[in-house]
């Protein structure tokens, strides 16, 4: 073993001591992850002591340990959810069967595309968030981005791990690759489009992390039903994670509406042009936000028809987010509702799947704004309440892909569709204000104008704790 202690520097529960081969892949991958990290990860908080959350085993007690930490000294582990012992696949045409402990031949290359398409978007969006240290709101924000990054690095980490324990030397090859391209590069970009996004403002995080990580949350709780019970632990672990990014979504956009709602108050004006010379967010503004980024994100669950998610449903490969909700776990003899431009259709419900799990993650997304709502009306604003977009609106992918459609989902002209396009989503102008607001705060327990404190600390500490030191 060439100088790695892999107990030490990777923590894992994959009893990784002993598996040589294994060891030997990482050992060949690790540098390379390291050099991407320095090269793409979050810029000039390398040397920083940040206070950070590492998982170092699955239990209640081992995947929360705090503690200041250098990034790239950061303890990047491999972690699969505790087996379930005699499981069985719970879904598809091999329902009832043990589930897999090895990867079907027959489906391998359709797993690792799988695998490869989530490993994508975890360093990815690690790349798009690299500049946002310089601009933090405070010290609290920039930890909390700091642990977003780690984990999604970790994340990488643990699809990697399944590509180098079960598929060999293609796996070997698609885990250099997950290195090899880029968020927004022209040549090699990153597999999916929101993925390629520039991130260049925290209202943009916020809103990523809201829609954006909880598509992840959607895919993963999926994956995690999987026949191949190795991707199936792994998705259960790093569901635990994925709930910190979603936390950070809604409790920034939280604060975003409250500071909105206290400069009104102080202001007694809801004119967006008096909030934005005070220097927060007018809620029109946040509303063009959350449109932009959520119709981004719906297109990451794919066609509203689709062979693929019906042929991997039925292969036991990817199930439906939290299956055992269902009755009907075979769906061979069920239908389902769907409206295309061309009018109501009935489909096979297999074939529906991407917009069965569309439809959930959108009531998952609602959560959020019913709470910032609640205070929205409490403050006296009811006309300002915040709606989701209609899942037809300025979608890039399947039956409404390029159809003029407003954010309550009627057909409008070609006409006015582009000439209200910037009334509905940022323009120009939005942006080069929010730009203008993101001002980087570093004093312990300052916050910039533009959003709340948060209610809270990290891990019961104060507010003001200095959770990065930047020397
Ligand atoms: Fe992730
Ligand atoms: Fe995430």
């Amino acid at each position: 073993m060439s100088g790695i202690n892999y107990a030490e520097k990777i923590p894992n529960n994959v009893n990784l001591v002993n598996d040589r081969t294994l060891q030997r892949a990482l050992e060949h991958w690790r540098p390379k992850f390291i050099d991407w990290w320095r090269g793409m990860g979050p810029t000039d908080s390398q040397g920083a002591d940040v206070y950070l959350r590492t998982a170092v085993s699955v239990d209640a007690g081992g995947w929360a340990q705090y503690g200041a930490v250098k990034m790239p000294d950061y303890r990047w582990g491999i972690f699969l959810a505790d087996p379930v012992a005699a499981r069985t696949i719970g879904f598809g045409d091999a329902m009832g069967q043990p589930a897999w402990q090895q990867v079907p031949g027959e489906y391998r290359s359709t797993l690792r595309r799988l695998i490869v398409t989530q490993g994508d978007t975890e360093p990815a969006s690690v790349e798009q968030q690299r500049l946002l240290g310089h601009s933090c709101p405070s010290l609290y924000d920039l930890r909390n981005l700091f642990q977003i990054n780690v984990e999604e690095g970790r994340h990488l980490w643990a699809m990697v791990y399944l590509l180098h324990a079960y598929f060999g030397r293609d796996g070997r090859e698609e885990a250099e690759e997950l290195l090899a391209r880029h968020s927004g590069d022209t040549d090699k970009p990153r597999i999916l489009t929101t993925f390629n996004e520039p991130i260049s403002d925290w209202l943009s995080l916020f809103c990523f992390t809201y829609f954006t990580d909880r598509d992840g949350k959607y895919q993963l709780k999926s994956l995690a039903e999987s026949g191949f019970d190795p991707l199936s632990r792994t998705c259960r672990f790093m569901l635990t994670e994925e709930a910190h990014h979603m936390f950070v979504g809604e409790t920034g956009l939280g604060r975003v509406v409250k500071r909105s709602l206290e400069v009104m108050k102080e202001l007694g004006t809801d004119d967006p042009a008096r909030i934005r010379a005070h220097g927060a967010v007018d809620l029109g503004l946040l509303q063009k936000y959350l449109n932009f980024w959520c119709s981004s994100s719906l297109d990451l669950f794919g066609s509203e028809i689709s062979s693929n998610s019906a042929a991997n449903f039925a292969n036991g490969l990817k199930g439906r987010p939290d299956e055992t909700q269902y009755q009907d776990h075979v769906l061979r003899s069920s239908t389902f509702k769907l409206f295309t431009p061309e009018g109501e259709q009935e489909v096979p419900t297999l074939n529906a799947l991407n917009e069965v799990m569309r439809e959930s993650y959108l009531k998952d997304c609602e959560i959020g704004l019913k709470r910032w709502n609640r205070n929205i009306e409490r403050a006296g604003f009811p006309a300002l309440a915040l709606k989701l977009p209609s899942t037809r609106f300025r979608r890039a992918i399947g039956a409404w892909a390029g159809q003029p459609v407003n954010p309550h989902g009627n057909v409008v002209s070609q006409e006015d569709y582009s000439s209200n396009l910037y009334a509905w989503i940022p323009s120009e102008q939005d942006r080069t204000f929010v730009k203008s607001l993101m001002k980087r705060v570093v004093e312990p327990g300052k916050m910039a104008g533009w959003l709340a404190p948060p209610e809270r600390g990290v891990n019961n500490l104060p507010v003001e704790y200095e959770y990065v030191k930047l020397h």
